[in-house]
């Protein structure tokens, strides 16, 4: 990988890098789109990371569609797909890891312990075999795209770290490789989560700016939904993750739910006037 990406950069050629664990959607296109937008090549990665998931059932159920994620990516014009083996990445004796620093431990970290250290730790080690010179990140996962800047600016990576706004279903789902793991029903069901973060921007709108009732109206939409479990909604300040108690500045409004066995996430900036 690093070869061939030595190869481009010698002839002069910005190299866009997407970071993915396949299943690719739509979203992913997305991603694979603005990376274009940024560079001359376009790499993306496919790697399930056993790092960044605290629970191993949920790794082992997550969905590796190689084949045709392959596929979508020569229909993407990506010019080369890094898909390394999990021995490869973590061969015997691997013991360094990046370890984040607080943005890390709300929130994801928080419900997720360790998450974030694998993301950090994986991602490191894919813009070390990929040498981008930009990556591109969805803001679906925000909390994901902050510790990523972050770590890019504390260990001075020199790449540019781009932000992309989340794909949506018609209904307004947020794009998903998880969604794939959901019923019809629940699917049907999933739309409340949008929905809940769309109550809080509309009672903004009507002027209430208390987070904790602007919290406490979403989580009434969730709980409405039977096959919906509530894991938190919180609104953030977008830069540091700490809670906001007033909405009188730009916040984000962050919701993680249950379906079943599958856990989705969303997020909503919250504008002010
Ligand atoms: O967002 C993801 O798909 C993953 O967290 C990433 C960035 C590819 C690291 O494994």
């Amino acid at each position: 990988m690093r070869d061939w990406s030595e190869r481009h950069r010698l002839a002069g050629r910005r190299v866009g890098f997407v970071p993915t664990m396949g299943a690719l959607h739509e979203g992913h296109l997305a991603l694979v789109d603005e990376a274009r937008r940024h560079s001359d090549v376009v790499v993306v990665s496919v790697f399930v990371n056993p790092l960044q998931f605290d629970v191993r059932a949920d790794f082992d159920r997550y969905p590796r569609p190689i084949d045709d994620d392959l596929r979508a990516c020569a229909d993407a014009g990506v010019d080369a797909v890094y898909a390394p083996t999990a021995a490869a990445m973590y061969p015997p004796g691997f013991q360094t890891h990046v370890e984040p620093g607080p943005l890390a431990e709300r929130l994801e970290g928080e419900h997720r312990p360790g998450h974030f250290r694998g993301v950090t730790t994986v991602v490191a080690k894919l813009f070390a075999a990929v040498r981008p010179h930009v990556a591109v990140f969805g803001q679906k996962d925000a909390q994901q795209l902050a510790v990523v800047r972050r770590m890019a600016l504390d260990l001075d990576l020199g790449i540019e770290i781009v932000g992309m706004p989340t794909v949506r279903e018609p209904d307004g789902l947020a794009l998903s490789s998880r969604n794939r793991r959901l019923g019809p029903e629940q699917r049907a069901a999933a739309v409340v989560v949008s929905r809940a973060l769309r109550s809080i921007e509309e009672s903004l709108r009507q002027g209430t700016t208390d987070a904790t009732v602007l919290v406490r109206r979403a989580a009434e939409v969730i709980d409405a939904e039977p096959l919906a479990r509530l894991e938190h909604v919180e609104i953030v300040d977008p830069d540091t993750f700490e809670p906001v108690h007033t909405v009188d500045r730009p916040s984000l409004a962050l919701a993680a739910v249950w379906f079943g066995e599958v856990r989705l996430i969303d997020n909503l900036l919250l504008s002010t006037g």
